[in-house]
């Protein structure tokens, strides 16, 4: 079996290292076109941790969250063993301890957590719990997809008590590193503008391989200059599809030309539903669709169309920089293909 290797990334890897390595202070939000490797890069980070590290990892992908039971379900593991020897464990591991399923608590604690029906309290008791941790060790919590609950109101919105909860935890207490990934970049355009977040917030990209990047991991797989230039030229420096293009290497031609040819059956399907549903839309998606550039285009604020294409991931806004470019390179050629295909 052909194992994919983790490639690269050192230079956001030195960079969340340096983050770990200092006080907390700041929620971090890391934020990248859709599939650009932000969750392999955090995973490759936690492998990378010293034993002084406790990591609570939460993936909230695909979790239905409805209520408060949902919600504290995903964000604590309920154990068995009591609490003093979970925190035994935690605090005596000799490699950095790391949960996947959330805070492991003790069983006798689950009645203890949902009678206290305000989210208020159970934020409460996370920052007491990790107290407790941080007197030892570092604490890092981090969670993945997290615009899956950007819009759960549970008792007030959610999302605004989680980042009450995080600005206490860093920038005020101290004691817990916080990371929060998305790719939603509608939600990180929210957020960045979210006055309660001003100043308690940073923002850390993590985009698509560059050109040298792309090179390297592909050399890896035997692929020859001319196989590298036909893969970069229609799939630029995105993982996914650069793995996928390995895997297709020995029908590489066929495979590219495949590629743009769904994604451009996507778009156009996608374009037509809108026309029906909104004409106005659908022109003014074709105009942004003329004047988008490889590398991207300024935009000052968001409206309807660029909305439509951020939302079926054809093209990746970055608030910071406020530029909008295409999700990836066959994003890029697939507008430009579906432009040629409607005039
Ligand atoms: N640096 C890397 N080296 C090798 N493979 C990678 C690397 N980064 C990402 N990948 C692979 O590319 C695929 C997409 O990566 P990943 O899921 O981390 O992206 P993502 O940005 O988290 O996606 P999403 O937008 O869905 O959250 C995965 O299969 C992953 O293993
Ligand atoms: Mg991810």
């Amino acid at each position: 079996m052909i194992k994919v290797e983790f490639h690269n990334r050192e230079k956001e890897l030195k960079r969340l290292m340096k983050i770990a390595e200092f006080e907390p202070h700041t929620i971090y939000f890391i934020f990248g076109p859709i599939n650009s490797g932000k969750t392999a890069l955090i995973q490759e980070f936690i492998r990378r941790l010293g034993k002084d590290y406790v990591v609570f990892y939460v993936n909230l992908r695909g979790k239905f969250i409805t209520d408060y039971q949902d919600f504290t379900r995903i964000l604590f593991k309920f154990e068995k063993r009591k609490r003093e020897e979970i925190l035994k464990e935690i605090l005596k591991t000799t490699t950095r301890f790391l949960s996947t399923r959330g805070i492991p608590v003790s069983e006798g604690t689950i009645d203890l957590i949902l009678a206290k029906r305000k989210t208020e309290d159970v934020f409460e008791f996370i920052e007491d719990y990790i107290s407790d941790i941080a007197k030892e060790k570092r604490p890092i919590f981090i969670l993945d997809e997290l615009q899956v609950i950007k819009d759960i109101e549970i008792d007030g919105k959610l999302i605004y008590k989680l980042f009450n909860l995080f600005v206490r935890l860093t920038k005020e207490l101290h004691i817990c590193h916080v990371f929060c990934l998305t790719s939603d970049s509608l939600f990180v355009e929210r957020i960045y503008s979210e006055a309660m977040l001003q100043g308690r917030a940073d923002y850390m990209l993590v985009d698509d391989f560059d050109y040298e990047t792309t090179v390297g991991f592909l050399r890896k797989y035997s692929f020859d200059d001319e196989e590298i230039d036909l893969a970069w030229n229609y799939f630029g420096g995105k993982p996914v599809y650069l793995i996928k293009a390995i895997e297709n290497k020995d029908t590489l031609e066929e495979f590219c030309e495949d590629s743009l040819e769904i994604r451009c059956g996507q778009i156009l399907d996608g374009l037509y539903k809108l026309k029906k549903r909104d004409e106005k839309t659908f022109k003014l998606v074709l105009d942004l669709f003329e004047t988008i550039k490889e590398d991207g285009v300024k935009y000052k604020s968001l409206n309807d169309a660029l909305e439509w294409c951020i939302d079926k991931n054809i093209l990746f806004a970055n608030p910071i920089k406020r530029v909008v470019k295409p999700q990836s390179k066959l994003e890029y050629l697939a507008i430009k293909k579906v432009l040629d295909d409607l005039s």
